[in-house]
């Protein structure tokens, strides 16, 4: 269970909630800016033992500063130290953009020294996102060469574990050999590899579904029991096979094949559905209309 946000270190009960849930016996991990001036939190951090702590570093000091405003690196970096220090296991999750494609060799020499996974992915043009692709896109050739930068990179440095762009979302998917397992539907690599529960108990499945078209939100935790959900909402088995359709066309794909593309990703074409002006630039077809017309 991955606690995100927002900034749950915001939250007056973060510690409560996230002890509530390892009492309950699940795996937790959770997703931090880390820009906290309380040393208590780190300390919190350490206390909880939990599965991952995740901080976001978005790039050099002014490439993280450009994203998230000055005087923020430095207290991320510091507190990301001191929670190394004190046992914390941690991620480093760096959001690319066209400022920080060549960031990942001083990104890899920072985090290998205190997390045990680092993790770069690419802004989605959406929600407060929404402006950023003409100042931040970051262009297909450009994504291609960050990748072969980093697979070179990864023989430097084995005390790491370095996911790129669709690695994690393959990495953190519901497999369906263990979806099988338990009686649950599978989900596919994308749009419905995570079930998300809101602060105020509404489902929605993938990353940002339900704020590109507030019909994805899937039902309330009050009302509907998240299994019934999980195995029977109809938006969700809609989702679950435009998406797989999606996987079946980029396998099919001879760029993709020969790994001269990124691959497309549902929500992305999902917002391209809603919004033509929108590229995606990890697919070599991006500049088209949005391929969940083609399948
Ligand atoms: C929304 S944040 C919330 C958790 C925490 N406050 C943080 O800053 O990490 C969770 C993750 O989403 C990423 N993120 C934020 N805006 C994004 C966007 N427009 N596109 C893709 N990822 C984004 C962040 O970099 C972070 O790794």
């Amino acid at each position: 269970m991955r606690f995100t946000g927002g900034e749950l270190t915001c939250r007056k009960d973060w510690f409560d909630i996230l002890k509530y849930a390892k009492s309950l016996g699940f795996s937790v991990s959770c997703n931090t800016n880390a820009v906290f001036h309380d040393p208590k939190i780190s300390e919190l951090f350490s206390r909880l033992n939990l599965e991952q702590v995740t901080v976001s570093i978005d790039g050099c000091k002014e490439n993280h500063e450009y994203n998230r405003g000055k005087g923020t690196y430095d207290t991320a970096v510091m507190n990301l130290k001191k929670m190394s220090a004190l046992g914390v296991k941690l991620r480093v999750n760096t959001l690319v953009n066209n400022r920080s494609v060549n960031d990942a060799k001083s990104m890899l020499d920072l985090a290998s020294q205190f997390a045990e996974e680092i993790n770069f992915f690419t802004v989605v043009f959406w929600g407060r996102g929404a402006d950023l692709e003409k100042t931040d896109g970051v262009a297909l050739e450009s994504h291609l060469e960050m990748s072969r930068e980093i697979k070179k990179l990864k023989k430097e440095y084995p005390h790491i574990r370095i996911l790129h762009f669709a690695e994690v979302s393959q990495k953190t998917a519901i497999r369906e050999d263990e979806s099988l397992k338990f009686g649950l539907k599978p989900g596919s690599p994308s749009g419905a590899t995570t079930f998300n529960i809101s602060s105020h108990g509404y489902y929605s499945c993938g990353g940002y579904a339900p704020y590109i078209d507030e019909e994805l939100f899937l039902g309330n935790a009050q009302k509907e029991n998240i299994f019934d959900v999980w195995q029977h909402n109809k938006k969700l088995e809609k989702m679950r096979n435009d998406s797989e359709k999606l996987i079946i066309f980029c396998n099919n794909c001879n760029k993709f094949k020969r790994g001269d593309c990124q691959g497309s990703k549902y929500e992305t074409e999902l917002i391209r559905l809603m919004n033509p002006e929108v590229k995606n630039s990890n697919c070599i077809l991006g500049d088209g209309p949005s391929l969940l017309k083609l399948v």
